[in-house]
């Protein structure tokens, strides 16, 4: 088992198969890097699942495939295939923007695929268009309705922020509320590659729109999950993240690898440690020492709370969020 100086056991890790995207969501990645990691120094599917056996074999029980967008990668199907043989147990999930999705859900759901969480900031195309830049809002919908189609578990990420699509939270509400995916809405995490006058919102501004059409109750934390979640009167659950509250970081379960190899503790910090080395090697025994190095220098928090201007310099799009 793995657990941190915190006493916090690390059973989930996320793995960012590629930095590249599709989209360029101004709270994200709003201009292309200035440049890309090349193809080489990228760990191949064989490589990146010798250390997903390491960390399974370590005691971890969930994995994540994220971007970038990991649907770029081709023969992504095939890596989730690999997984799901060695540990069929293994809770697989994928954070994608659904852009490429259709065509492909049935593929991903075949190979041991279970669940995806997909991004919806509006449901005008416009307002879609102007986040993502690009016109995207057609082809998500229509993957997130073919991946509900093959069976596949959807909860949908909206970043709400103010003068661009906050007039849309109670519609992107009811429509995961008709289709019976659960909302989470994400407070905008400030951090040096987004577009620098974005305003989010926090959660009790956002709790007074909801509040207005909806009674609501306060249902807290569930297990590891970073949401706060709050039940409708009718039943409907959706969830807040707030990574600026004090203990927001107090039941993280979670670390990260990106496509280059690199394993990050904690998504606010820019610090890492490369298991690429180990793995090129074949030194599994190596691999398996940073990965208990770096769960035990897991920081106790984020600093997004800190009032004293310091911005993230971590990119998202090489963490998958
Ligand atoms: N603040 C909040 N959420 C973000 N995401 C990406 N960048 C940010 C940010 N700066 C979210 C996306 C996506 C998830 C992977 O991370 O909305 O749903
Ligand atoms: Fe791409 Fe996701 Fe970043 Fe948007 S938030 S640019 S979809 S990686």
């Amino acid at each position: 088992m793995l657990i941190d100086s915190y006493d916090r056991v690390v059973d989930y890790i996320r793995v960012s198969v590629t930095e590249r995207c599709n989209f360029r969501c101004t709270y994200c990645m709003p201009e292309k890097p200035f440049s890309w990691v090349p193809k080489e120094n990228l760990l191949s599917f064989e490589e990146l699942f010798e250390f997903m056996k390491v960390a399974i074999d370590e005691g971890v029980k969930k994995i994540r495939i994220t971007g970038g967008e990991p649907l770029l990668r081709e023969d992504l199907d095939k890596f989730i295939k690999m997984i799901y043989d060695y540990e069929p147990s293994i809770d697989l999930a994928m954070t994608t923007n659904a852009f490429l999705l259709k065509g492909s859900a049935q593929r991903l759901k075949d190979a041991g695929l279970k669940r995806l969480n997909v991004s919806i900031d509006s449901l005008k195309p416009e307002v879609a268009q102007q986040i993502a830049q690009k016109d995207v809002l057609a082809n998500v919908l229509a993957g997130v309705n073919e991946a509900l189609a093959v069976g596949l578990k959807v909860k949908v990420n909206m970043v709400p922020m103010k003068g661009v699509n906050d007039a849309e939270i109670l519609d992107v509400l009811e429509y995961c509320k008709e289709r019976d995916m659960s909302v989470r809405f994400i407070e905008y995490m400030e951090n040096a590659h987004a577009v620098v006058d974005i305003k989010g919102m926090k959660s009790p501004e956002l709790l007074a729109l909801i509040g207005a059409r909806y009674d609501y109750s306060d249902e807290g934390f569930d297990g590891h999950s970073p949401s706060h979640y709050y039940k409708t009167s009718e039943g409907y659950k959706f969830g807040i993240i707030e990574p600026y509250e004090d203990d927001f970081c107090k039941t993280c379960n979670r670390i990260r690898l990106t496509a280059e190899g690199n394993l990050i503790p904690c998504l606010y910090f820019d610090e890492a440690i490369s298991i690429s080395k180990s793995i090129k090697a074949g030194d599994i025994k190596g691999a398996a020492a940073v990965l208990k190095e770096v769960v035990k220098n897991k920081p106790e928090k984020n600093r997004w709370s800190e009032d004293d201007g310091e911005v993230s310099a971590r990119a998202f799009y090489e963490t998958g969020g």
